[in-house]
């Protein structure tokens, strides 16, 4: 059994305060203008076009969660600050806290979600504000820049030729297993809206020669191929259980046979209660779109079940499940 929360942790769960400083700061990029010099709060003002007493009091908080410093009456970027909270610098992660708060106003509703069952939103963030999308994309990418290429050795594809990444944002997973495996080619599927950022991942990457972009909606366009691989990462949880099912077939016909197909993604245990991080996702998705949901491996599972694949199997617990479009003469 897990050991019991503190009072003191369940004041503290209850406590966002902080977390809405942060994303105002952000917001209104201060940490941008901070940038190469130190300011005072009435400089910062006249700047953004804020009041100076409330200002001072953002910037205070600022300084006491160790954002900023604070010399006589001068602020300035501490260096964690500097690294990721500059606008254009090489490592700005200030896109992904954009786009919780573009959702702050989601999760306000979530009391009346929870009594409706329904969602407040009708679209998810990638169909209203593509441009957001697009950068929340990068830094997605550059996080998993790092993980994505143990994710291709574990998988083992050393005799594939093909593979589609379908959803593949800004082409991470495509990339990272085109570098693992030297023979691999890859198509990365994705709205025509997402595809520049593609584009521009993959020419950073050296790849254009192995990677071909192809824009369309997954559940109404033709996928090319067939593949030897394909992979849908990260792409399930914002779309409902039939939508999903009936993808997961149509895959079955963009495949060769013996191909695989791999989905990775944020998957609940049975009790639907870990891992942890995931039943707080769960719950996000709820409030952020409209037919998303956290699913568990086995209804994944079912969907490649009903969809003709044989050697259905969870390879990673609650991240990766796998199934294969049999050879001829099996079944
Ligand atoms: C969370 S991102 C995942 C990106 C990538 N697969 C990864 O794991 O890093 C979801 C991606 O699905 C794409 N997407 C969402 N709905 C789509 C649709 N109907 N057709 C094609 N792409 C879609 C989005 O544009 C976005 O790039």
């Amino acid at each position: 059994m897990p050991r019991e929360l503190s009072l003191a942790e369940v004041f503290q769960l209850g406590y966002y305060w902080e977390t809405k400083i942060l994303l105002t700061a952000v917001k209104l990029d201060v940490f941008s203008l901070l940038d190469g010099q130190g300011r005072s709060a009435a400089e910062v003002a006249q700047k953004l076009g804020a009041d100076c007493r409330a200002l001072e009091l953002l910037l205070n908080a600022l300084v006491a969660i160790r954002l900023l410093t604070k010399t006589g009456a001068v602020y300035a970027n501490t260096s964690v600050a500097t690294t990721h909270l500059v606008k254009h610098g090489p490592q700005y992660i200030g896109h992904l806290l954009l786009l919780h708060d573009a959702e702050w106003g989601n999760w306000g509703k979530l009391e009346e979600a929870i009594k409706t069952g329904r969602s407040p939103v009708t679209q998810h963030v990638f169909e209203t504000d593509p441009a957001l999308g697009a950068n929340v994309l990068s830094v997605l990418h550059r996080i998993g820049q790092q993980s994505g290429p143990d994710l291709a050795k574990r998988l083992a594809l050393g005799q594939a030729k093909t593979m589609l990444d379908l959803g593949g944002g800004a082409g991470t997973n495509a990339i990272a297993f085109c570098q693992v495996y030297p023979s691999l080619s890859a198509t990365v599927f994705d709205l025509a809206t997402t595809l520049p950022v593609t584009e521009r991942t993959i020419k950073d990457a050296g790849l254009e020669g192995r990677i071909a972009l192809k824009a369309g909606d997954f559940n109404r366009d033709a996928l090319g191929g067939p593949y030897d691989v394909v992979l849908m990462s990260d792409i399930l949880h914002y779309q409902d259980l039939a939508t999903n099912a009936a993808l997961v077939k149509k895959i079955h016909s963009h495949l060769n046979p013996g191909g695989r197909l791999i989905i990775k993604d944020r998957f609940l245990d049975a009790s639907g209660t870990s891992p942890a991080w995931t039943a707080a996702f769960a719950v996000h998705i709820l409030v952020n779109t409209e037919q998303g949901a956290c699913y568990r491996t086995a209804e994944a599972m079912q969907w490649m079940h009903d969809g003709g694949y044989v050697s259905v199997e969870e390879i990673e617990r609650t991240a990766v499940v796998q199934g294969v479009k049999p050879s001829a003469g099996q079944s």
